[in-house]
């Protein structure tokens, strides 16, 4: 068999496996995981949100409560991007409602973005996590390059109906999903970057940029609060500044 026709199995295999609900990409032996088999063509945002609910495209789902996928207008001229939601998230199934929600909320509000003017996204749509503790709470783990690659589709086709004129990057991670795994958030936050292609079917996109930020509870976790929030409230400017002009 053709290389192409064994992924094309491979995909019918794991699509029936999806809709069984049981099974998940990687049991597939050299198979990457993928969202891909899961998004569906000409769907608008709708229809994303609806399929992503039942997105078995890497292991992630296991032991979560739901697909947080994103909110916001379909219309936003903005999309932030975080990086996974978290256990507030993951409970209240809408991105940015915890903790590192509300200061975001502080910090678009003093840069001068309406969130309500946004889309808010991640670049992962479960919640990854492991247990430890005496009460066994739920901690925050960061996703492998490959896990980013398996729900990019995701973010892909989501970048491609809203085509902002701005992406935001809410931490290192986000950039990783836009700009691949060398991408330094430390070296190139705070300036109008352009938009990478989403994927390697795509041209770079002409007056379409990207804007690179600290992740809002970095600013909750750090020895000089004030100095991190200052530095994420002054390149939410610069996206703010392009939207302006
Ligand atoms: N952190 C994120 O990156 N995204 C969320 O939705 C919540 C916390
Ligand atoms: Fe699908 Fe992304 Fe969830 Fe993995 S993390 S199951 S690719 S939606």
């Amino acid at each position: 068999m053709t290389a192409t026709g064994q992924r094309a199995s491979a995909e019918v295999v794991l699509a029936t496996r999806a809709g069984t609900g049981r099974g998940r990409i990687t049991d597939v032996p050299g198979e990457q995981p993928s969202a891909k088999p899961f998004v569906p063509a000409g769907a608008d945002l709708d229809d994303l949100r609806e399929a992503a609910a039942s997105c078995r495209g890497c292991h992630l789902y296991e032991g979560t409560t739901q697909t947080v996928f994103s909110s916001g207008s379909p219309t936003a001229r903005v999309v932030l991007v975080g990086e996974q939601p978290g256990d507030q998230e993951d409970r209240q199934g809408a991105p940015f409602v915890g903790p590192a929600g509300r200061m975001l909320d502080r910090a678009l509000e003093e840069a001068g973005i309406e969130r309500g003017d946004a889309y808010v996204t991640n670049a992962v749509k479960h919640f990854k996590f492991t247990r430890s503790g005496p009460g066994k709470r739920r901690i925050h783990q960061t996703p492998t390059a490959v896990e980013l690659a398996a729900c990019k589709p995701w973010l892909v086709a989501e970048l491609r109906i809203i085509d902002p004129e701005v992406v935001v990057c809410l931490g290192a991670t986000a950039g990783k999903a836009l700009f691949g795994p060398g991408f330094r958030v430390t070296k190139q936050r705070g300036v109008l970057l352009p938009r990478p292609p989403l994927d390697d079917q795509e041209a770079a996109r002409q007056n379409a940029f990207v804007v690179a930020t600290i992740h809002p509870s970095a600013v909750l976790r750090a020895d000089d609060p004030d100095a991190m929030y200052a530095g994420l409230v002054s390149d939410l400017r610069v996206a703010a500044a392009a939207l302006a002009a």
